[in-house]
């Protein structure tokens, strides 16, 4: 038991020199599909007053890059998952996860999971909205796909079980 915290910050550390080393260059596969995605998330009252994971209730700190701090939002979808109270082995579509990743008090990065009939949408903004990455850029997937099996591709929220 013991060592069970260190071992989890030794993953997380090495995600993070993973990260970093991959998100110098952006992949931004669908500008459109990104754009229209940031349009749904911020639309009034914006996600912000989304529900929260269960798991994740305020903002907690973070091991990855980008970000020493994240708070979580989810939109109905996926929130409905956990008052029906009933197991699934996957988000239903229509779920979107929202992660905004701070520095300080400053909030450096958007990142949002979508998922469609056909899978998961990445996509990862600045502060400001602009994209820096959309569709399935390997640098998402490639990390995420460690959650694929356990939680349906998502690290910081367990599927109902
Ligand atoms: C090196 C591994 C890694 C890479 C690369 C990565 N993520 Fe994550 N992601 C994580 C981890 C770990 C978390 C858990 C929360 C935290 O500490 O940030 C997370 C959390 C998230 C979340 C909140 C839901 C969840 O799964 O917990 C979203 C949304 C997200 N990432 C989107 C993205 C997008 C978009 C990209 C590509 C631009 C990306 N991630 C790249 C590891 C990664």
């Amino acid at each position: 038991m013991r060592s069970a915290p260190t071992t989890r910050r030794a993953l997380f550390a090495s995600l993070a020199v993973a990260g970093l080393l991959s998100s110098a260059c952006g992949d931004d596969q669908d500008p459109a599909g990104a754009a229209d995605l940031w349009q749904r998330i911020q639309a009034a009252p914006g996600y912000r007053s989304w529900s929260r994971a269960p798991a994740v209730p305020e903002r907690i700190p973070s091991f990855t890059a980008h970000a020493d701090a994240i708070e979580l939002f989810i939109n109905k979808p996926m929130a409905d998952t956990f008052t029906a109270g009933q197991a699934i082995t996957e988000w239903p579509v229509g779920s979107i996860v929202v992660k905004d990743g701070f520095k300080g008090d400053t909030l450096k990065i958007v990142a949002v999971m979508e998922k469609r009939p056909d899978g998961w949408f990445f996509a990862e903004y600045n502060g400001d909205g602009d994209t820096l990455f959309s569709g399935r850029p390997k640098v998402c997937t490639g990390c995420h796909d460690n959650r694929k099996d356990y939680s349906d591709w998502v690290y910081s929220i367990e599927l109902p079980r």
